[in-house]
């Protein structure tokens, strides 16, 4: 029984500076997976303190704060297969210096305080953070990807 799942993605602002969008898009979108919201927009006060309410009182939480709304973000929802774990890999480990060669991470970061991406780390994270960001009516699910046809084709639903 294959089931699908929606995750949360966010390319930080140094990402967005660099010229890194189309990147990262890419990324996702040869994997097969379904870009079904996706917009640019300054993180609130607000959204800043609730996405990162786990790092709450860690050394590193206020300059995580002025990072994630030091310029403009790419906010998306991407639903696929397993899409919360393999977007993790994908995007690779928290300090770039451990990330796997050819992940995100490895290829356009060097340091954890700038490291481009944001993906949630499980299905219940992906929902509370997609909660932060978008409206329902603004993600759209009304085609259906090659993967998904194949997938419906065969009945492996
Ligand atoms: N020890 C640290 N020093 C500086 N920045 C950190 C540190 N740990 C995490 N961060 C920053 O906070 C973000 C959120 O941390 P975390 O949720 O642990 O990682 P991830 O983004 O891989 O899920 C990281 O992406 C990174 O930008
Ligand atoms: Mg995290």
């Amino acid at each position: 029984m294959l089931a699908e799942e929606r995750t949360f993605v966010a390319i930080k602002p140094d990402g967005v500076q660099r010229g890194l969008i189309g990147d990262v898009l890419t990324r996702f979108e040869r994997k097969g997976f379904k870009i079904m919201g996706m917009k640019l927009i300054q993180v609130s006060d607000e959204q800043a303190a609730s996405h990162y309410a786990e790092h709450k009182g860690k050394p590193f939480y206020p300059r995580l704060i002025k990072y994630i709304q030091s310029g403009p973000v790419v906010v998306m929802v991407i639903k696929g297969y397993g899409v919360v774990d393999s977007v993790r890999h994908i995007v690779g480990a928290t300090n770039p210096v451990n990330a796997d060669v050819g992940t995100i991470r490895a290829d356009f970061a060097q340091v954890m305080e700038y490291n481009v991406i944001h993906a949630s780390d499980s299905l219940a994270s992906a929902e509370r953070e997609i909660a932060i960001y978008f409206n329902e009516d603004e993600i759209f699910d009304t085609w259906k990807t090659k993967t998904e046809e194949l997938i419906e084709e065969d009945e492996l639903l």
